[in-house]
């Protein structure tokens, strides 16, 4: 197969980590007999000093004409960068968010494992830990409190700010029925997260999902407030399989998610829309912290890109390679600093990424 797919690097550990997943697919594709051809397109901050905008409309009609994007990650230190003095329309992030809205991303699907080699980098205690556990946060990404109309404004001499959390029917339903699709090839359960004893727009997910669980009788189908799922993910995170969730409360819960799998390293992402075409990212941000080291996680990225494979392209039988790949490098016992105990060895990222490639 003739892969054709757009490259966002993007800002801190970004370049470093995609460089890695690279090197994997171009393993993958050596040994399975594809082709990849990458298209390098300009996100975030980088793209604010190229071009003063941190995404151009040229950017997102090359990610268009694409089967995919890989992202690694953009941003930088929101206290220090001088790209957070600019208009929040002109910060990384709008980019991101830019190019979710443009290409019509609603899905998002991060999934949270505990791999059994990484119980001992999972935060929570033993006997939690070692039931395991293996969840799909499923995350609405182009509605509700992210874009709906903001302003800052006087009122009567008070400097007041409004954000507003708005979602139609028809995008509670289409979310819901990717859901539902997705838990039938799992383990066949949903868990409908929201905020009903408050939020209108909580009330209105419920009315929905409830209509579309009838459509799925397979389907063990619960409801849960968002602060109770806080908590439970950390008292019993194996009772989640499928979580549904509107776009706020999984960009929260997916980052609690991950960080009980050991690190954000660990965690990829798909955002799909109705079609094939996906973008591919880690769940995790630019870190620019570390930037610059080599020594970020790239398997969060090199997952992500296994995710590409299997959804966007249906090549199961690479990306399965690609996350046996990932079992056995961690099986052996490579770890990079996030996942190492105190006093075990350490690699490096472009260890990480080489070792991943030899093993696909
Ligand atoms: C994520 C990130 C983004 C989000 C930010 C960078 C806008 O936190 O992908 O989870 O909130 O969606
Ligand atoms: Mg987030």
């Amino acid at each position: 197969m003739n892969m054709d797919i757009a490259v966002i690097r993007g800002d801190g550990i970004g370049p470093e980590i995609v460089n890695e997943a690279i090197k994997v697919l171009d393993a993958v594709c050596e040994k399975y007999g594809h082709s990849i051809n990458y298209e390098h397109i300009l996100m975030g901050g980088c793209s604010i000093d190229a071009t003063g905008e941190p995404l151009t409309d040229d950017a997102v009609k090359i990610a268009k004409s694409k089967d995919a994007v890989l992202l690694g990650s953009i941003g930088g230190n929101t206290q220090t960068s001088p790209w957070y003095k600019l208009p929040p329309n002109l910060r990384p992030e709008a980019g991101l968010l830019k190019i979710r809205k443009e290409l019509g991303l609603f899905a998002n699907l991060r999934p949270a494992y505990l791999y059994p080699e990484l119980k001992d980098a999972c935060p929570l205690k033993e006997e939690v830990a070692s039931k395991g556990f293996d969840m799909m946060m499923m995350r609405e990404l182009t509605g509700g409190l992210y874009f709906g109309e903001r302003y800052t404004k006087e009122i009567d001499g008070v400097l007041t700010a409004v954000d507003t959390l708005t979602y139609s029917e028809n995008e509670i339903r289409r979310i819901a029925i990717k859901g539902f699709d997705i838990a039938m090839k799992r383990r066949k359960k949903v868990t409908l997260v929201d905020k009903a004893n408050v939020l209108d727009s909580s009330r209105l997910w419920r009315k929905v999902v409830d209509e579309v669980a009838k459509d799925y009788p397979e389907v063990e189908y619960g409801v849960m407030l968002v602060d109770n799922c806080a908590m439970q993910l950390v008292k019993d995170p194996a009772q989640f399989d499928v979580v549904l969730t509107e776009n706020m409360f999984g960009d929260i819960l997916s980052d609690e998610a991950s960080m009980i799998t050991g690190s954000i390293g660990m965690l990829p992402s798909a955002s799909l829309n109705e079609t094939k075409f996906g973008l591919y990212e880690p769940s995790g941000g630019s870190a620019p912290d570390i930037a610059g080291k080599n020594i970020a996680n790239p398997l969060a990225t090199i997952l992500s890109a296994a995710m590409m494979l299997r959804y966007t392209f249906d090549l199961d039988k690479e990306a399965d390679a690609i996350e046996k790949a990932v079992k056995t490098v961690l099986e052996e016992g490579y770890r990079t600093i996030d996942i190492a105990k105190p006093g075990e060895p350490q690699v490096k990222c472009d260890e990480m990424g080489s070792l991943v490639a030899q093993r696909v």
